[in-house]
């Protein structure tokens, strides 16, 4: 969809700002660009739309040399969201949004009802926000609008320079999984720039990293974070310490938890008395020999008062041993979509030791990196934890 062909652009001051750069992407593909400021985004970027021309190599954009499309109708083609917005602040949100269909000619009331239907998408109700001004939102608020005018011509390729740069973290945080959310639903191709691994990380289906003006790795996010090009990739993405000690850390018997644990053969009403008892909505299952075998929920220990745990218990399949990194434990639970894992205490003989949940991973990788910190035990960590429910 999108093909650079060793371009190389010095500006006029002989600064060399991209070095002989060749990548393709993929129709539908969401590409990161990550890396220190100065090395080259932006200027990538605004050679795709030609706000920028390369000095030497050549772009393709659905195997056509953009160097012979007219500007203009390029950029229809291409739709482009930055830090600074840039709405018009004596428009409306709605005519923000609008504004593309506007320019290409389309019908004001059909231009009006796809920006209505884009602003819909990008969680902004136009009943309540149609109306408004920009002065009237918030910078998150404005970065949506940014997207949705982006959208509104429906253009195949987007490109986006730091959208979410200027918002604060948690607002970020939404911004992000609303954006996978629409990128699900719309499968642009679109090129996305950040200088914040986690966010290259969280996003990219691939990730460039920049050096100067060059890509160090281009590569899917669990390559470059578990196997890196280079030694400049390794720094770049060992910037981001919970990752790497995720990796190295290993998961100890004092960061499980001890759920009610059922065996095969107990009773049916007995198993829904215990669970009731503990105020627990699921037990571990175990064999006769302590190993594990799965687990039971209240919906299975409630819903017949005979028989025993046997017949309603549930398979479980994701389980690791002792010692194994949180990393695996991280990965597991994505694999198999468990809310917990079990560990138990070696393969060989799967006795059960305890369960993993993402409430304790977290705390291990805490501590693991503040002992790591202040070269101390684990186990001698003092975490200060800020809890929503408190029991
Ligand atoms: N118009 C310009 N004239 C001269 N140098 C520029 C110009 N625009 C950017 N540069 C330089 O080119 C390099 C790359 O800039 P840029 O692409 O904006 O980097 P990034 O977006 O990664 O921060 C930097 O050294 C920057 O100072
Ligand atoms: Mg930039």
């Amino acid at each position: 969809m999108i093909r650079f062909e060793h371009v190389t652009k010095r500006y006029a001051d002989g600064t060399t700002a991209v070095d002989d750069l060749s990548f393709e992407v993929s129709q539908g593909e969401l590409i990161t660009l990550v890396g220190p400021s100065g090395c080259g985004k932006t200027t990538t970027m605004k050679m795709v739309n030609r706000l920028i021309e390369p000095t030497e190599g050549r772009i393709f954009l659905d195997g056509d040399d953009i160097s012979a499309i007219d500007p203009v109708q390029l950029r229809r083609r291409i739709g482009y969201v930055i830090q600074q917005v840039g709405l018009f602040p004596h428009k409306t949100v709605l005519e923000n949004t609008a504004t593309v269909p506007h320019l290409l000619g389309w019908q004001r009331a059909k231009g009006r009802r796809r920006a209505a239907e884009l602003l819909d998408l990008v969680g902004l109700d136009p009943s309540v926000y149609g109306d408004r001004y920009p002065e009237q939102l918030s910078g998150g608020q404005r970065q949506r609008v940014g997207v949705a005018r982006a959208l509104a011509a429906d253009p195949p390729v987007l490109l986006m320079d730091e959208p979410f740069g200027a918002v604060d973290p948690v607002v970020r945080d939404h911004l992000q999984s609303e954006f996978l959310r629409l990128q699900a639903a719309v499968r642009k191709t679109v090129l996305f720039v950040t200088h914040d691994i986690e966010e290259a990380v969280r996003l990219g289906d691939r990730i460039a990293v920049y050096g100067q003006g060059r890509i160090e790795q281009f590569d899917a996010p669990a390559a470059v974070l578990g196997t890196p090009a280079t030694p400049y990739v390794a720094d770049f993405v060992g910037a981001d310490r919970g990752l790497k000690r995720l990796s190295v850390t290993p998961i100890e018997e004092g960061d499980l938890e001890q759920p009610p644990v059922l065996h095969l053969d107990d009773p049916l009403r007995r198993a829904a008395a215990k669970l009731a008892e503990e105020g627990a909505r699921w037990a571990v299952v175990l064999d006769s020999n302590d190993n594990l075998h799965g687990w039971i929920s209240t919906d299975r220990t409630g819903s017949s008062a005979s028989g025993t745990v046997r017949e309603h218990a549930r398979r479980m399949d994701a389980w690791l041993p002792l010692g194994a990194s949180l990393k695996q434990a991280f990965a597991t639970m994505l694999q198999h979509d468990a809310g917990w894992i079990a560990v138990i205490d070696k393969e060989e003989t799967g006795r059960f030791l305890g369960v993993l949940t993402p409430a304790r991973l977290h705390e291990a990788l805490r501590r693991s990196i503040d002992a790591d910190a202040q070269d101390i035990p684990r186990t001698e960590v003092e975490l200060e934890t800020i809890s929503l429910s408190r029991r």
